[in-house]
């Protein structure tokens, strides 16, 4: 008996044993980029900047103000604290892991509760998991929802491939290989077989691309950005829609994205080395291309309460990039997806999907549109926040994920 026991104690161990060995590892990480930041005050301090605009009555429309692009440079300068910046960081616990080739940066921060609902959320450009620095942790605490439910998540936060410390992508492939290797990292590396997810921006064509082809572990789905170009008045109005007041006041900044804000993406779309090389080892460069989307794809109101998207926000953004070296890597990402603003019919899958509009967003795609593309059962608007919502309306989006406790199910 004793020994028939113990036998088939040793076989369990033995078992368990493959299994962990079968797993990728997963490594603590901490962001230490102290050593390259000298070199960065160092160029910062000796870029010129014009002493005046060269034409003082062109707008926003022309891209980038000269006095914003200063005001930025002189905080970098003057008021910025990276190692403050990066102890705030480092707050969140953070892990490395390989899968296959790929090397996955990733923040995972646990509920203390049970019956947390693992949660993925996916950034895209010009962001990193830094965007959803003031969500994270409160969704890990405990919260009454309207059915009465306590909802808590388990936050996993990764790095898109060629983002930061995330490994880039081989040459030829594309979102699908990343929406395959984040399925692996919360299925079998994280061991949560089911989950639901968030996605901005690119994060939502890969969070997309999780929800329509692994409908048995991703098991509801949040998106403030669509996989697919916001349509225009037109199609709108022919399809007999009714908008609200804030929804006009997004359709005309959608419009405006998709006529004359579009240079940054075809430039990194077909010549991304051209513009990855260009700004390499220009923190003001890359601060005046990412730090111009950040200004113009968020609320004008932006730094006034709830919104912490501040000047140092901004500049952790872009310092991250630099100091990292991924700013060519990261603009890669419009390369390798060529194909992925395309037409979608509904995917097969019976998963939740829940949207929140940004009145100052870049993109409108009304509730009708929305509803072509997944099961949805939530459509919220907000009139306040824009492309980044995790900066500049962070209780709003922590709202809203918490509402994916009204559908999720185990
Ligand atoms: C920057 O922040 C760190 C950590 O909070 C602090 O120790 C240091 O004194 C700060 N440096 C300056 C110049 O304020
Ligand atoms: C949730 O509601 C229950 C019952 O109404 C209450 O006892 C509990 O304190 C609430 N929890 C939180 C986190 O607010
Ligand atoms: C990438 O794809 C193109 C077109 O299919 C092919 O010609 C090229 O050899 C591929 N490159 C690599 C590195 O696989
Ligand atoms: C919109 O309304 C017009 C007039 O009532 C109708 O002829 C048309 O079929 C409607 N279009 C759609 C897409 O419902
Ligand atoms: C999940 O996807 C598979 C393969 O596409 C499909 O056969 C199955 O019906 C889908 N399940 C649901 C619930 O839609």
């Amino acid at each position: 008996m004793v020994q028939l026991s113990s036998i088939a104690l040793l076989a369990a161990m033995a078992f368990e044993f493959k299994s962990v060995l079968a797993k990728p590892a997963v490594n603590p990480f901490r962001v230490d980029l102290s050593a390259k930041i000298s070199h960065l005050e160092l160029l910062v301090k000796n870029t010129d900047l014009p002493s005046k605009p060269l034409y003082p009555g062109a707008g926003p429309e022309f891209g980038l103000q000269l006095d914003l692009l200063r005001d930025l440079k002189t905080e970098w300068v003057e008021g910025y604290n990276w190692t403050q910046q990066e102890a705030e960081l480092n707050q969140l616990s953070q892990y490395t892991t390989v899968i296959g080739d790929q090397t996955v940066h990733f923040v995972h921060e646990k509920s203390q509760h049970k019956d947390a609902i693992p949660l993925l959320l996916l950034h895209g450009w010009p962001g990193s998991f830094h965007e959803f620095l003031p969500v994270i942790k409160p969704l890990t605490e405990l919260h009454n929802i309207s059915n009465g439910k306590a909802v808590s998540f388990d936050v996993v936060v990764p790095s898109l491939p060629g983002f930061l410390f995330s490994s880039p992508l081989p040459l030829n492939s594309s979102d699908a290989d990343t929406a395959e290797l984040f399925n692996r990292l919360m299925v079998d590396v994280l061991g949560y077989p089911k989950y639901a997810l968030h996605g901005t921006d690119w994060g939502s064509e890969v969070g997309y691309r999780l929800y329509e082809s692994f409908n048995s572990s991703v098991r509801a789905a949040h998106f403030v950005f669509a996989p697919f170009t916001p349509p225009f008045p037109q199609d709108i109005a022919d399809n007999n829609i009714t908008l609200s007041d804030s929804q006009k006041v997004t359709l005309q900044r959608s419009v405006d994205w998709l006529t004359i804000d579009q240079g940054y993406f075809q430039s990194q779309e077909f010549k991304p080395n051209d513009i990855g090389l260009a700004l390499y080892d220009s923190p003001v460069g890359q601060l005046a291309w990412i730090g111009s989307l950040f200004n113009r794809w968020s609320d004008p109101r932006a730094g006034t309460g709830p919104s912490v998207l501040t000047k140092t926000a901004i500049l952790t953004g872009v310092s991250l990039y630099y100091l990292t070296g991924s700013f060519q890597s990261s603009v890669w990402q419009y390369a390798h997806n060529a194909n992925a603003f395309r037409e979608y019919s509904k995917p097969p899958t019976d998963a939740p999907m829940l949207w929140s509009s940004f009145e100052y967003n870049i993109g409108l795609w009304p509730r009708e549109y929305v509803a072509q593309i997944g099961n949805l059962v939530e459509y919220k608007e907000h009139d306040f926040g824009g492309h980044f919502p995790g900066l500049d309306n962070p209780p709003a989006l922590i709202e809203d994920l918490r509402d994916i406790g009204l559908y999720f199910e185990f």
